[in-house]
Formats: structure tokens, C-alpha cells, sequence
């Protein structure tokens, strides 16, 4: 049912832990299972220096946060914009159907982190929308920030 890669990320996830004092930080949860991800990003020169993970869900979204902080590791902001779920996906080799919805929460982690990033230094990042706020429940796991 689940793809090589994706078993390898779920079992060894790259990157998972968090950075002190990030540059942005994204919080999202998927109002159909309730699994929280929260995203990391330390971004230097417009470029993302390091990225971290913490996802509360389920082994596809664990697999797809791990993919998706490789994929943006090292990259552009403008670059990182582009990994959408799709491209998480593919570089995953796919997906069963029913765990498609679970990739989505890694895209917009990314965005909601660099949205953050871009409230925090007063800049604006083209292309980039404010993050969906699909209801209240994730504000739980924000009591570590300041
Ligand atoms: Fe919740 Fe996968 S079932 S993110």
C-alpha cells in the first residue's frame, strides 16, 4: 500500500525537532483527522538555513513533513513556495488515495512558516497567501511561544 520512501520517512523521519529563536514557524492541522504539524524554518539571505519538524499525525503525515523539510532544505524562499503536496507526493512516489489529504498539511505548514517569516520582518513574499485558519484547535501547541 505505502511506497519504499514513504515507509523510509515514516520510520526514519529527516529533520523532525524544532529550532529555537526560528525565523517563521507554521502551525496547521487537518480539520478532518485532527493531526497538528508544526513547521520550522531558519531563513538567512532568503535562504532556508535549516528546517524542522513536529507532526501529531498519522504515518503518511509523518512521511510527508520529513519529505517535504528535505525538499525546501537549502532552497530559495521562492523555491520552497514551490513544493506544493503534489511535488511532496511524487518525490514520495505517491500516495494511497485516502492519505492524499495528509500531504497537504506539509505545503501549507511551509507557507503558514514562511508567512510568519514575512509577518515577523515586515516583508511581503509574492505568491504567498495568508495561511488557512481552519478552525481554533491547533492554538493548543502554541503555549511554547512568546
Ligand atoms: Fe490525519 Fe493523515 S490521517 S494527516
Amino acid at each position: 500500500m505505502y511506497s519504499e520512501k514513504v515507509m523510509d520517512h515514516f520510520m526514519n523521519p529527516r529533520n523532525m525537532g524544532e529550532i529555537e529563536n526560528a525565523s517563521g514557524v507554521g502551525v496547521v492541522g487537518n480539520p478532518k483527522c485532527g493531526d497538528i504539524m508544526k513547521i520550522y524554518l531558519d531563513i538567512e539571505d532568503g535562504i532556508i538555513k535549516d528546517v524542522k519538524f513536529k507532526t501529531f499525525g498519522c504515518g503518511a503525515a509523518v512521511a510527508t513533513s520529513s519529505m517535504a523539510t528535505e525538499l525546501v532544505k537549502g532552497k530559495t524562499i521562492e523555491e520552497a513556495l514551490k513544493v506544493t503536496n503534489k511535488a511532496v507526493m511524487e518525490a514520495l512516489d505517491g500516495l494511497p488515495p485516502v492519505k492524499v489529504h495528509c500531504s497537504v498539511l506539509a505545503e501549507e505548514a511551509i507557507h503558514a512558516a514562511l508567512w510568519d517569516y514575512a509577518q515577523k520582518n515586515g516583508i511581503e513574499i509574492e505568491g504567498l497567501k495568508p495561511p488557512v485558519d481552519h478552525d481554533d484547535h491547533h492554538h493548543d501547541i502554541h503555549e511554547d511561544d512568546e
